[in-house]
């Protein structure tokens, strides 16, 4: 079925509007307001063009992107318009990272890039040229787990596995803010390196959503990586 519907330009010059067009227009558009709010605003931009072949009016613009994942270094050709989500899990098969919502609010889909955590869904992977970027497959082994993977494990952090790998990488990325000082919604003195209270731990793994209740198993996996438990 022919998808691409054609209409006739409203300025009348005689041009037509594509869906692919409007399509195309739309994503650089949000490309540009996006940019700016991630921790790779100021990324070299890889080269993009058109398919081989393509005529330039309304083929997909593409790009090769090369990110290390996992300590491995990919090159990717990639429309423009794919998130760093689809190319874990579409291009490199990472499937560990997982799709929830693909709009920012389960936190399913987070991983550590650059050392720090973020949403896969709500960026770009052209945005991200030569960064390293770590999933749940990186962290650790069934043999050799990660600390929060085998305390998660123990606490029984995780119940229908899903958002399990989003809440670890996120709980790593979230120690780690801890212990370079990074205040939180809830830190009261901005002066002073905050601690991790139950408070603290709470607001700093808000972005991400158990929908089945394991939150109390998920707290005391965490504290007891952070040492507030022997
Ligand atoms: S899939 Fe990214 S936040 Fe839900
Ligand atoms: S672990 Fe997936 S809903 Fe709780």
């Amino acid at each position: 079925m022919n998808t691409d519907t054609t209409s006739p330009c409203p300025g009348g010059s005689g041009a037509a509007i594509t869906r692919r067009n409007l399509l195309a227009a739309g994503a650089a558009s949000a490309t540009a307001v996006a940019v700016p709010a991630t921790v790779h605003a100021q990324s070299r931009p890889p080269a993009t063009r058109t398919p081989s072949g393509g005529s330039g009016d309304g083929a997909i613009p593409m790009a090769t992107v090369t990110l290390i994942v996992n300590g491995t270094r990919h090159r990717l050709e990639l429309d423009n318009r794919t998130s760093l989500l689809d190319a874990l899990r579409e291009h490199l098969h990472l499937t560990g990272t997982k799709k929830g919502c693909d709009h920012g609010q389960c936190g399913a889909c987070t991983v550590m890039l650059d050392g720090r955590r973020i949403n896969s869904c709500l960026t770009l992977a052209v945005m991200h040229e030569g960064a390293a970027v770590t999933t749940i497959e990186g962290l650790g082994t069934p043999e050799r787990m990660h600390p929060l993977q085998a305390a998660f494990v123990k606490y029984d952090g995780y119940q229908c596995g899903y958002c399990t790998p989003g809440q670890i990488c996120s709980a790593v990325g979230m120690l780690d803010e801890l212990r370079a000082g990074v205040p939180s919604h809830v830190t009261a003195d901005l002066n002073t390196r905050p601690l991790l209270s139950a408070d603290e731990l709470r607001e700093r793994m808000s972005g991400n959503i158990c929908r089945c209740g394991a939150y109390s198993n998920i707290v005391e996996a965490i504290t007891d990586v952070a040492g507030g438990r022997s």
